[in-house]
């Protein structure tokens, strides 16, 4: 692309970077929050009050609804390498409808799996899952830890939770078992009582402006972090808002030979849901048929040119 074309894209990406950010700075958080929660495509209901009650916040709702949902808006943000992995049923829940962690993975999954963490610089969580599980997140092989300690890493890999607003008890697993760097993503919807006695925990929170955590701008302080390689471990909601975001290279998934059921069972990705012509698109890499039944699927994402 000639050079004054290349500075024009990059001219527009940073006008709709600073109108993103004075839009979620200065929007009603806790309207968008209500509207959100419901879908973030504005309900029916919500625009049509929206558009009679206030044009104007109507208008600022619009827009931010827009900008989010232009696919790659998070264009020349540097990011770690991001995959997803889950374990899931044959009718894709990775959880049942009490919502407690059901165990899917085999034993062998689960070595799958310590080795997928032992690799990573980092391990990112829901808040849900964190308050359902109080997932531990450490590498449970002593052997995998010494590798790492030999390759001058610490025996764990960081862990990070992205979390609205940060109730999670003091003493959880996931803040004080195994020792390793805590990251925490939350909003200002966390008490500062709660930050204050995160932050003399050790714990290193940063805390966004808007009504949720932003993804894009979580990676970007991961990789400043040193971050380069980032394991995500569900829950569906967190899952959905990257992949809706395009911050994903790869998903793996291991498919137990069981089946849940259930309406409000958890799947791979919840959230709003997408429409088929703005489906994630996948290209599969690799499949592995497992003696416990069990089968490995891994895929990248099919990225537009
Ligand atoms: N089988 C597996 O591999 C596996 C792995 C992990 C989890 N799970 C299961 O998954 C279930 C939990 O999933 P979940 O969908 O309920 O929750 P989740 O994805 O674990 O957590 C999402 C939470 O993060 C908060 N959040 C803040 N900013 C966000 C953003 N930008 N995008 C998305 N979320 C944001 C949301 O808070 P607000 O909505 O309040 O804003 C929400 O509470 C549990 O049943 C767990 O056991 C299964």
């Amino acid at each position: 692309m000639p050079r004054a074309g290349a500075n024009s894209v990059q001219f527009l990406i940073i006008v709709l970077f600073t109108i993103k950010r004075a839009i979620s700075e200065t929007t009603d958080a806790e309207t968008l929050r209500k509207a959100h929660k419901k879908t973030p495509r504005l309900s029916a209901s919500v625009v049509q009050n929206k558009r009679k009650s206030c044009p104007v916040q109507f208008l600022i709702c619009k827009s931010q609804e827009i900008l989010s949902w232009l696919p790659h808006y998070n264009w020349g943000m540097k990011r770690p390498y991001v995959f997803i992995n889950v374990a899931m049923t044959a009718d894709g829940k990775i959880d049942t409808i009490s919502r407690r962690g059901a165990a899917i993975s085999s034993p062998r999954d689960r070595e799958r799996v310590d080795t997928l963490r032992a690799d990573s610089d980092a391990v990112m969580v829901g808040g849900q899952t964190l308050l359902n599980e109080d997932p531990k997140l450490t590498v449970k092989s002593e052997v995998l830890r010494a590798e790492r300690v030999a390759r001058g890493l610490s025996p764990n890999p960081m862990k990070v939770c992205v979390i609205t607003s940060a109730t999670l008890p003091v003493h959880s697993k996931f803040l004080y078992e195994g020792s390793a760097r805590v990251v925490i993503f939350t909003t200002n919807r966390t008490s500062k009582d709660k930050l204050e006695a995160l932050r003399a925990g050790g714990v290193e929170v940063f805390v966004h402006s808007g009504y949720r955590v932003d993804l894009a701008q979580a990676l970007g302080t991961l990789n400043e972090l040193g971050v380069k390689r980032l394991m995500v471990e569900g829950g569906a909601t967190l899952n959905f808002e990257l992949l809706r975001l395009g911050l994903v290279d790869e998903v793996q998934a291991y498919i137990a030979p069981m089946i849940f059921g259930g309406e409000s069972a958890p799947t791979l990705a919840a959230g709003a849901g997408l429409e088929r012509s703005a489906a994630v698109p996948l290209k599969l890499t690799d499949v592995e048929k497992w003696e416990d039944g069990g089968v490995v699927l891994k895929y990248s994402i099919e990225r537009s040119a």
